[in-house]
């Protein structure tokens, strides 16, 4: 009785299971879909920065570039020029996109205006020179060559998408809708920037700066030292996005690469440093300038809060570069 019961019940699931395998053979697995993917093309070695349009005050840039920049930074903006072997750091390579100093959230481009004020005040603590006295004009095309030269490979992606899209071949597309495609990357990478405002700073008083203290000893003293120095527990084993050594800023100097105006700190930390571990920094805007007011203290503590007492100097004017 119990065998023959025990029969039956293989013969089912014997049963269901070539029914299962017969409905897979003809079928195929019920997650893959019929027709395989078409393949994007590889297009990286075709595609240059030469095909990639440009605009006309990005054509003077790039003649500024090749006067002024292409030493250090190469001559596809890839941070490889002749000089570059003995920097460190790097001069940027500005294909991959990254940039340390902007108004615009962690991760976006630059816009015209922060690029300017780099090259204008140049990156103090690197060798990435200050370029004060060169025209506004040509300050600003070869910022517009360095905006052409970091959409590139979102370019090129875009390119190779299109042909798969499309199925036209690279010099189709190059013959006619590249302009559409670049013209599409610019909306979505650079018309769109939008700075980040800095609201002005709250009256600096000894609350404001314990208020500042506080966090500051909480989050920011692994890497930059409980007295500012750059020497937190962390500071000596961090890497940047190319896995080469970085060292969080010794406040105690008080120089800083990209301004050392309140309101310099202020957006740093607010932007966060785009391919290095220094991260955006969430808060208030109360606690973001307590923080700032705090980091530039640590220069000469004493003298700092003797300022604030007399009431005198702080924070700086406003720099519309
Ligand atoms: C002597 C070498 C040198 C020259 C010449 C030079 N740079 Fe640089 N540049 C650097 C270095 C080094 C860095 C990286 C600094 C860092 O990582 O903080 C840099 C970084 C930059 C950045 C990146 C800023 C950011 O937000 O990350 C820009 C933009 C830039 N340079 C533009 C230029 C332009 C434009 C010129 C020419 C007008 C120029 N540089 C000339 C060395 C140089
Ligand atoms: C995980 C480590 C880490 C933490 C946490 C961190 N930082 Fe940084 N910070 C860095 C590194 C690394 C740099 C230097 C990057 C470089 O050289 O490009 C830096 C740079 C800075 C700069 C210099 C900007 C300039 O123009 O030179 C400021 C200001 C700063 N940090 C403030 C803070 C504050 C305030 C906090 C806490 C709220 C904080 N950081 C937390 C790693 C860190």
């Amino acid at each position: 009785m119990r065998s023959s019961k025990r029969n039956i019940g293989t013969w089912i699931t014997a049963g269901s299971l070539i029914i299962v395998l017969t409905l897979f053979v003809v079928f195929g697995p019920p997650t893959t879909t019929a027709k395989p993917p078409v393949q994007q093309p590889d297009i990286s070695e075709a595609f240059t920065l030469d095909d990639w349009p440009m605009s006309k005050t990005a054509a003077f840039g790039r003649t500024v570039y090749e006067e002024s920049c292409i030493g250090c930074h190469g001559d596809d903006g890839m941070g490889d020029g002749p000089a570059s072997a003995f920097l460190d750091p790097l001069p940027r390579n500005f294909q991959n996109a990254k940039f340390k100093f902007r108004t615009t959230p962690t991760g976006k481009l630059p816009r015209i205006p922060d690029l300017v004020r780099t090259i204008t005040r140049g990156l103090p603590g690197s060798s990435m020179p200050s370029f004060e006295l060169m025209s506004d004009v040509k300050k600003k095309a070869v910022a517009a060559y360095v905006q052409h030269v970091s959409t590139f490979r979102k370019g090129r992606d875009e390119v190779a998408r299109h042909m798969k899209k499309t199925g036209q071949t690279l010099e189709e597309v190059l013959a006619s809708d590249i302009n559409d495609i670049k013209a599409k990357v610019w909306k979505k990478r650079v018309s769109s920037l939008q700075p980040i405002a800095v609201p002005p700073s709250p009256k600096v008083t000894a609350k404001l700066l314990a208020l500042g203290k506080k966090r500051y000893l909480g989050e920011c003293n692994r890497c930059h030292g409980d007295t500012g120095r750059g020497d937190g527990i962390s500071s000596y084993t961090l890497r940047d996005w190319k896995d080469q050594p970085i060292i969080a800023r010794d406040f105690t100097t008080g120089v800083f690469r990209s301004g050392s105006k309140p309101e310099d700190i202020f957006i740093r930390m607010r932007t966060g440093l785009t391919g290095t571990p220094m991260p955006a920094i969430p808060g208030s805007d109360e606690e973001i300038w307590a923080l700032a007011h705090f980091v530039l203290s640590l220069k000469d503590p004493e003298a700092y809060v003797n300022r604030v007492h007399s009431g005198g100097g702080l924070p700086g004017g406003h720099d519309d570069n």
